[in-house]
């Protein structure tokens, strides 16, 4: 049994909800003096320290005065499993080239698949595992992790098995999703169509034979994949069995949130560009709006309308994005940072985005994403005394002890 006694906060996020939407995401549920019993690998018990249940003399104890006890953070939108990095590009864009141009120059996604595919498990492997103990030091005790730098059968499946074997040995857990759909690669040409049969007839039916993913991205832009050929790579994917994910309106406003609504997608991340209509649609549904805010610090464009789409009633996510093209950072407090700062989303809410509304974009809200009796004891102890300062003293490192399936798996 682990016990964790006298927390400063105790922050619950949500009890009894599988998201949170408008004002309901700043209500957090904080217990001052709080105490949270933990056996196994599940939450047992949450109330105020003077409320504790009697402890067995074996219990382990941590005392966490003078901190503040949340959820894991849950990334629900990474791309972290490449080789290489892009600062040339990054060079470009500071003395004027925009993302779009560097992309049809053979720059961009193309430029990390190169090199990808040139790499060995092994190597991917290294580099995968580096990341993802950052993000655990950064609080995150559940990681999302999309293919998408390898676009062809065997590459796609080297990245994907990384992602299995990483899965099995390490203390996080990694969610997979398929983005085949991310550029169409060089060999191809200008034959899309010849990319996109490859896609349904071959990658899709043997990703999903191998039940290595469980979702199915598309990078639904200008210069990547149309509406109409999203919209078929999809629909192959849920008969398939893999449920729907899309990067729905990042560059321009093509409809990607309106068709992730269509296909009963978990998630429509990105939203930079999202049009009236989008926020309208994705308002009426359960599909989770998942912001990525670092990528617009990193490009210079303007922020998502988070504010518009929560007082619209839609659920929130925040996210990394983690990629070497457009958002190379694990630190997921910063990402939160620049979510309160550049979208004037509050603290609060900002919680629930990294939290409950986190695991409902990778449908396990269920079982993850607050502090309730009979979740997972996922947990991190941040070294700070009241929850608002993790944003507020920003880009360091704030996370003392990270718990996953109830057991220590970090110490600062
Ligand atoms: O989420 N938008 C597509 N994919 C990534 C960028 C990938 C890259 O540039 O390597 C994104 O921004
Ligand atoms: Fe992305």
């Amino acid at each position: 049994m682990l016990i964790i006694s006298h927390a400063t906060q105790v922050i619950c996020v949500g009890s009894g909800s599988l998201w949170r939407r408008g004002p309901d995401m700043r209500q957090l549920e904080s217990i001052p003096d709080g105490a949270v019993v933990i056996s196994d690998d599940i939450i047992q018990w949450v109330g105020p320290t003077s409320d504790l249940p009697p402890i067995p003399a074996d219990a382990e104890v941590i005392d966490a005065n003078g901190k503040v006890v949340l959820p894991g953070f849950i990334d629900s939108h990474t791309h972290l499993i490449f080789a290489g990095t892009r600062q040339d590009e990054f060079e470009q864009r500071l003395q004027g080239k925009t993302y779009e141009e560097i992309a049809a120059g053979g720059g961009g996604i193309n430029a990390t698949v190169q090199q990808v595919r040139r790499a060995s498990k092994e190597e991917l492997k290294a580099a995968t595992r580096g990341r993802l103990q950052r993000l655990l030091s950064f609080g995150a005790t559940t990681v999302e992790i999309k293919s998408g730098y390898g676009l062809t059968l065997a590459d796609e499946l080297k990245c994907l098995h990384v992602i299995s074997e990483l899965n099995q040995e390490c203390p996080w857990e990694l969610v997979p999703t398929f983005l085949g759909a991310h550029a169409v690669p060089p060999e191809f040409g200008s034959d899309r169509e010849g990319y996109v049969r490859l896609l349904l007839d071959e990658m899709l039916p043997e990703v999903s034979r191998c039940r290595l993913a469980e979702f199915c991205d598309v990078f639904c832009e200008r210069g990547a994949f149309s509406l109409e050929e999203s919209e078929r790579i999809l629909k192959k994917a849920g008969e398939l069995g893999l449920r729907a994910k899309v990067h729905a309106d990042e560059l321009s406003p093509l409809g990607g949130a309106e068709l992730a609504v269509r296909m009963r997608a978990v998630s429509a991340d990105h939203l930079l560009s999202i049009t009236d209509a989008g926020i309208e649609a994705l308002a009426r549904s359960d599909t989770v709006a998942t912001l990525l805010p670092g990528t617009a610090f990193f490009l210079g464009l303007p922020y998502a309308p988070a504010r518009r789409l929560i007082e619209a009633g839609v659920p929130v996510a925040l996210a990394s994005d983690c990629n070497p093209g457009t958002c190379p950072t694990e630190n997921l407090p910063l990402i939160g940072s620049l979510a309160c700062t550049q979208m004037k989303m509050l603290p609060a809410e900002v919680v629930t985005a990294l939290t409950l509304n986190a695991a409902a974009a990778l449908n396990r809200s269920d079982r993850l994403g607050s502090i309730e009796a009979g979740k997972q004891a996922d947990l991190i102890v941040c070294d700070v005394a009241d929850y608002r300062q993790i944003f507020y003293y920003f880009g360091v490192g704030h996370v003392w002890r990270v718990i996953k399936r109830g057991r220590v798996v970090y110490a600062a």
